[in-house]
């Protein structure tokens, strides 16, 4: 399974200092880290506002566990996160690169991460949205650990920790089971020192999962989605499906800018009226609050919204479809 782990590090473009284990979900990669964080160490948990529930909620008892205050910062115009130097030290930042809601990305990163380091925290990267479009998001950022879900760049339901092998021989490994020792005694055990993984991965892994990202990865290096580079594909896509969606009337677009997810609202019609009307007519949509539901409602204060999210399988065709049957269906819905 080394191919896989290391395949999945370089997709990232983190190679060096850094080791692969595999867990359920983004979530739960996230969470077992931050469960796991040595107490004592740092004085802040901090998040911003626009972050996935597995983010959002998962900072929020890290904070409890470890006995520090949690912030929620705002990300500037500019999409930094807007986190004062005095609030950076020694916190853990948890945040995503890319917005589920909106797509919009997080600026800054690799400076945010070398002055947080300076400051003796540590740096936490939901990378849910950005690993199937934007996996190098990250790479250089000397960040501490990025979670992903294989689930999201066409492979099977598994999560993926990419974490630099410091921060993974820091924690407090309180999950513990078979695979990860190398010796037991009566009331203690050691564990294994050359498979750093090891310490996120107790008891019998998923493999069939694994060797499916595998496979995955390597379908993602070389399709070429109507002869195109998956990069330029999506992102025509995005901005076709983006104009498409700010030109119909009564429609309210959240994104400032194309990107591969999409999020809009009607002020007539309610968006989970629309996806099941959308459903039959063969366009799958999310409708809701996406699992970011402070942002959405506390912070932004909208309706539930219809989620528009491109994959490497859509084609021109498939935007002009959704465009055109939405428009309709917001002509004929009272
Ligand atoms: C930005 C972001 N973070 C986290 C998650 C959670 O992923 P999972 O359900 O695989 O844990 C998602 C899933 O939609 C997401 O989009």
């Amino acid at each position: 399974m080394l191919d896989v782990r290391r395949s999945a590090a370089s997709w990232l473009g983190l190679s060096r200092h850094y080791v692969t284990a595999f867990t359920l979900n983004t979530s739960y990669g996230i969470n077992l880290l931050l469960q796991q964080l040595p107490r004592g160490e740092f004085s802040r948990v901090v998040t911003s506002t626009i972050e996935h529930n597995s983010v959002f909620l998962s900072t929020m008892t890290a904070a409890r566990r470890l006995s520090v205050p949690r912030q929620v910062v705002a990300r500037t115009a500019g999409g930094e996160l807007d986190l004062a130097a005095s609030d950076r030290e020694r916190a853990v930042v948890v945040v995503n690169v890319v917005s589920n809601v909106d797509g919009s990305t997080l600026a800054g990163l690799a400076e945010l991460t070398q002055d947080v380091h300076r400051r003796g925290g540590i740096v936490i990267v939901d990378a849910a949205q950005a690993a199937a479009h934007s996996p190098r998001l990250v790479a250089g950022t000397d960040v501490d650990a990025v979670c992903f879900s294989a689930h999201k760049v066409y492979g099977p339901s598994l999560g993926v920790v990419v974490a630099r092998e410091e921060l993974l021989r820091s924690l407090d490994v309180s999950f513990v089971g078979g695979g990860m020792v190398s010796g037991v005694s009566r009331d203690g055990f050691d564990l294994i020192p050359e498979e750093p993984w090891s310490l996120l991965e107790p008891g019998l892994q998923a493999w069939g999962e694994i060797i499916g990202l595998g496979a995955a990865l390597d379908w993602l290096r070389d399709v070429k989605p109507l002869g195109h580079s998956p990069h330029d594909h999506i992102t025509a896509l995005s901005a076709s499906l983006f104009q498409g969606l700010s030109e119909i009337p009564g429609l309210h677009v959240v994104n400032t800018e194309p990107a591969p997810v999409i999020s809009v609202w009607s002020d007539r019609v309610d968006a989970h009226r629309l996806a099941v009307f959308l459903s039959q007519a063969g366009i799958m949509v999310r409708s809701g609050y996406f699992c970011a539901h402070y942002w959405l409602t506390e912070v932004l204060g909208l309706p539930p919204l219809l989620r528009f999210s491109l994959g490497l399988h859509n084609t021109p065709e498939d935007i002009d479809t959704a465009v055109h049957t939405l428009s309709k269906l917001l002509r004929g819905l009272r």
